[in-house]
């Protein structure tokens, strides 16, 4: 197998009462694409929020290409090389294409004093729309355009961008193809397609359990704050992992004809 990307022991994470994770661990590889599922509420946002740093954990170890890692801020989550992209998406409404793509990251250019280091306007339209045009949407979007006036697979296919841009190591996406139209679902699971083939490591979360069978190598899936089963997709049937996922036993599914 590939070089480890990430490896999670023992995470734990409790909101009040709450036990949204206990004992949750997995490995990550290069050049993989890996499917998280699990019913609502089974502990994947917060997975994937405590390894982005959005909810750093109450315990456990993180480990990062074999090294202890320590993730207690988005910033130190993107400076270990992962970027992810929330369900709630972290793009700017207001701002525009341009700047999205770059957001806290934009390229400077440094004044005659050394002061002022204003945002370098024509390097970032340049690159924003290199960028789009890597992606294919360059036609239809242009850099200069805020984002609130994107459709969800278009907001979705920036936020990507912005991903790709960064040359993450991890990518991970939150239910990405969620309220996307056909076009823009393929599109978004093509880009996925891509990252892998460019050596990343994809992780994603969905309900979709087709795309799940179109894009992933591999299947992990939580059930009450734990990694309960793990699948290669090239030898998982969707019964099983159907039964992985609701806790209900194949024959039960079948007869209840739930095999779509
Ligand atoms: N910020 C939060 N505050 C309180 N409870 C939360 C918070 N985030 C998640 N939870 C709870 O943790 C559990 C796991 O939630 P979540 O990770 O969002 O599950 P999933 O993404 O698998 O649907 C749920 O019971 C949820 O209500
Ligand atoms: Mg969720």
């Amino acid at each position: 197998m590939s070089a480890e990307v990430l490896r999670l022991e023992n995470a734990q994470k409790s909101f009040g009462s709450v036990r949204a994770l206990k004992r949750a661990s997995f490995s990550l590889h290069e050049g993989e694409v890996v499917a998280l599922l699990g019913d609502n509420g089974a502990g994947k946002s917060t997975l994937i929020k405590s390894i982005s740093g959005v909810h750093p954990l109450d315990s456990g170890q993180i480990y990062v290409r074999g090294a202890p890692a320590t993730i207690r801020s988005a910033r130190d989550a993107i400076e270990l090389g992962i970027e992810t992209i929330h369900q709630d998406t972290s793009l700017a409404p207001d701002l525009s294409i341009a700047r999205n793509l770059f957001l806290g990251r934009e390229p400077v250019k440094l004044s005659f004093l050394g002061v002022f280091a204003p945002l370098d306007r024509a390097e970032l339209r340049r690159a924003a729309s290199a960028l789009l045009r890597r992606v294919g949407i360059a036609k239809k979007l242009d850099a200069d355009a805020p984002v609130r006036t994107l459709s969800g697979g278009e907001r979705q296919s920036i936020a990507i961008s912005r991903a790709m841009q960064f040359a993450a190591k991890l990518i991970i996406l939150d239910e990405p193809t969620n309220n996307l139209g056909l076009e823009e679902t393929h599109s978004v699971l093509r880009f996925i397609k891509e990252m892998r083939e460019a050596g990343h490591c994809v992780l994603f979360i969905t309900h979709n359990i087709h795309h799940v069978f179109a894009v992933a190598d591999r299947i992990i899936v939580m059930r009450r704050g734990e990694v309960t089963a793990e699948f290669v997709v090239a030898d998982a049937d969707l019964l099983s992992v159907e039964s992985a996922i609701t806790g209900a036993d194949v024959a039960t599914l079948m007869r209840e004809g739930k095999s779509h």
